[in-house]
């Protein structure tokens, strides 16, 4: 007896990054931020009205798109929220690339594009990224169904810029592009300001990483009112109420704060220049990022040996087992203190 559709039988699951349950660790593997939430949702938890909790919330969480489009200058009609950038994505994929073929994305990106690519019978054309892991624009002007590319990259920390983005974006303009910036704020250049621009530009954002809110799910996508309008009628045909009260008032604060979060943003972007420079001293290779995280191979030991030890030294970070990416690890920018830390253990490792 098999109880499951062809799709529950077939599909292999994105999986995701180990949550140890014992604090003991030191968690550097899945791109969280390393510092609190702003104070101003702390507060806005602890003067939570729970009666309201019988309600239903705003299904258009009004008021959070209106926070989102007012600090980036664009519409609330020009955004959409969903229960993290993943659901956000979800649906992109199935308004804009549900069914289609030719679907152009990098060989190394977010792992979870070509399960979703799977659950929602997508063709997926595989670009190779160049040797150096830098994306090649001109493979992207070619004849395909729509773009997904996240920029900053993921996992290898590396982007394109603006303008590199826009070549794409025009030369593409009867397929929709979508730009995955859950990493922009640690350094990337956003081409938000190109929605208004170009009707077939779509940018997909996350509280997750910058507002250190990876707890909340709360993911958004800023686009022309049309691509929005599609999505919402996708988003209707599945749940109404992604977002729910609680994560509605609290992220709107987190959003708010905008000294907080530049705060916050800056020092990781300050730690980072300094541990890459600390691990380039041991012999790493380390990818010029502009994301929190940075993307390092040793010269001597292999990726998997460094992985296993700062595991038994309580030190997690992530390692690929795929082919191109098997030699190298993807490292989260901790605080200060925690990267001291592992830059203290990893010497001490490679020798
Ligand atoms: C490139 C990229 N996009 C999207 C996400 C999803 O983030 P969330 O669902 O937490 O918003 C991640 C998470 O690691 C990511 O690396």
């Amino acid at each position: 007896m098999n109880f499951f559709s062809k799709k529950a039988n077939e599909i292999l699951p994105y999986v995701p990054g180990e949550q140890p349950k014992d604090g003991e660790y030191i968690k550097l593997n899945t791109n969280e931020n390393a510092y609190p939430p702003s104070q101003k949702v702390k507060k806005a938890l602890d003067n939570l009205d729970v009666s309201r909790l019988k309600l239903y919330p705003d299904p258009e969480s009004t008021i959070l798109r209106e926070t989102m489009a007012e600090i980036l200058g664009l519409n609330k009609e020009n955004i959409f929220v969903g229960n993290g950038s993943d659901e956000v994505l979800a649906i992109a994929f199935q308004t804009f690339f549900m069914e289609k073929d030719n679907i152009l994305m990098p060989d190394i990106s977010y792992s979870f594009y070509p399960v979703y690519s799977d659950m929602y019978n997508v063709k997926a054309k595989i670009v190779p990224l160049k040797d150096n892991f830098t994306i090649d624009i001109n493979d992207y002007i070619v004849p395909n169904n729509g773009i997904i590319i996240a920029n900053p990259n993921a996992p290898t920390s590396i982007s394109l810029s603006r303008d590199e983005i826009e070549v794409i974006v025009k030369n593409n303009t009867n397929n929709v592009v979508i730009i995955d910036e859950a990493y922009v704020d640690f350094g990337g250049e956003t081409v938000v300001s190109l929605i208004n621009k170009y009707n077939n530009l779509l940018v997909i954002r996350t509280l997750s990483k910058s507002y250190s809110l990876a707890g909340l799910r709360v993911g958004f996508a800023i686009g022309n009112k049309e691509l929005i309008n599609g999505m919402n009628k996708i988003k209707n045909s599945f749940n109404s109420y992604p977002i729910d009260f609680i994560a509605q008032t609290l992220a709107v604060e987190a959003i708010k704060d905008v000294e907080y979060f530049d705060k916050t943003r800056n020092m990781i972007i300050d730690t980072k220049q300094r541990i890459k420079k600390q691990l380039e001293n041991i012999g790493f290779t380390v990818l010029e990022s502009k994301a929190n995280f940075l993307f390092i191979m040793h010269k001597d030991k292999k990726a998997e040996d460094i992985y296993n030890d700062l595991r038994k030294n309580k030190v997690l970070v992530r390692f690929f087992n795929k082919p191109k990416i098997n030699n190298w690890l993807r490292v989260t920018i901790g605080t200060d203190e925690q990267m001291d830390r592992f830059i203290k253990i990893i010497k001490e490792i490679v020798g």
